[in-house]
């Protein structure tokens, strides 16, 4: 399965605009766990690895940052600075979260609870379990 942008509701209003997402409805996969990313120093990176069973649902709350993704045979760089829109990433994609603005706020939905075992850390393992 490839990533995918999905658009979320967007209810505009004078007061201030308000999203939200709904698990199995807005999003392919019941939520677990949800984590967010924050505070990281200009040019860090964060999040490179695979996930063998795990799949994501990212969102840009704030600010901005770019999520590379490497399928195994190419790689698309997906710019996330909107609150009212996400990138589903289905397991076994080889992901890295970097550019990321001042003050972004990197907001992640999880199908899984938390498994280390669940990782793939070394890009040349991901490439054999991918490609075989
Ligand atoms: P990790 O997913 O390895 O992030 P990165 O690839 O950017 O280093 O997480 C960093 C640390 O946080 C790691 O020690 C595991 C821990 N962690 C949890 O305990 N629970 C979680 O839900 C997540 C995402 C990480």
């Amino acid at each position: 399965m490839q990533p995918q942008i999905i658009q979320l509701p967007k209810i505009l209003d004078n007061r201030g605009n308000l999203s939200f997402i709904e698990e199995n409805n807005h999003i392919p996969f019941t939520i677990n766990r949800t984590y967010w990313v924050y505070d990281v120093p200009g040019g860090e990176e964060r999040g490179s690895h695979a996930y063998k069973t795990n799949e994501e649902f990212v969102v840009a709350l704030s600010g901005s940052f770019d999520v590379v993704v490497n399928d195994g045979q190419k790689e698309t760089l997906y710019h996330l600075n909107r609150s009212y829109y996400g990138l589903h990433l289905p397991q076994m994609l080889w992901r890295k979260f970097q550019n990321f603005s001042t003050n972004s706020l990197v907001l992640v939905m999880s199908n899984n609870f938390y498994d280390a075992n669940d990782y793939i850390r070394n890009f040349d393992d991901y490439l054999k379990l991918k490609n075989g």
